[in-house]
């Protein structure tokens, strides 16, 4: 299944099995994100299990999962790029914005190889990337904010540009910390967020849904003995 594109993805940003079987298990799952960092949270190290686990994910969820490349040269990326898009066709080769970065997603778009420009912390590495023919960008807003920036002003930012020129990539709002992230992100245009479980699981809460639920318990046992 693959989301409209008129309405916000949600992709899950972890490289949990459990948790991403519980966010698929809700029904609203999209797809997946992993960076190196979350791979290493969960203990899959070595090239043959770093492999593996993306098939695992790809097996769990119907849409994009996001593979990170290590290198950080041209020739390296584009080979890390080809054989991890070759395991599965969900693959998103995920690119960091930087000057190599940028060739290696020109390259992987004009053989067909989808991307996610990561580590976008300005309207201009968005341009950039998308000019390239990135599938995705992921601004990190969270990171942002951490160093009193205003991420979900980048998100705006790009969105506005995105639209004016016409654009088809798509802004993947990343680094989310909370619900609020993720509610603004669809305010302000974001085609797709990527959060932890944490923050998607606390969209559902509020006060008065749990009281008015208990009420209507309540009323109908009083009513039905
Ligand atoms: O996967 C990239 C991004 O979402 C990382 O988030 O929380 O490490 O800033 P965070």
């Amino acid at each position: 299944m693959h989301a409209n594109l008129n309405v916000m993805k949600f992709f899950i940003d972890t490289a949990n099995l459990a948790q991403i079987k519980e966010a698929n298990d809700l029904g609203i799952l999209d797809g997946v994100t992993t960076n190196p960092s979350l791979m290493a949270k969960e203990g899959i190290k070595g090239q043959d299990a770093i492999l593996k686990h993306y098939v695992d994910i790809c097996n769990i969820v119907d849409g994009d999962v996001s593979a990170e490349v290590i290198s950080t040269d041209f020739e390296g990326m584009i080979t890390e790029g080809e054989k991890l898009a070759s395991l599965h066709e969900n693959i998103v080769v995920k690119i960091p914005m930087i000057k190599d970065g940028i060739k290696a997603i020109k390259y992987l778009s004009s053989k067909g190889i989808r991307t996610n420009c990561t580590l976008v912390f300005s309207a201009g590495q968005a341009i950039l990337a998308a000019k390239a023919g990135a599938t995705y960008i992921s601004p990190f807003i969270g990171r942002l904010d951490d160093i009193s920036y205003d991420g979900i002003q980048l998100i705006a930012e790009i969105s506005q540009i995105f639209a004016v020129q016409g654009y088809q990539t798509q802004i993947l709002a990343a680094s989310i910390r909370n619900p609020v992230h993720i509610i603004k992100s669809a305010q302000v245009g974001a085609h797709v967020i990527t959060s932890p479980l944490s923050a998607i699981l606390a969209l559902l809460n509020h006060p008065l849904t749990d009281k008015g639920l208990a009420q209507f318990l309540e009323d109908h046992a009083k009513a039905n003995g």
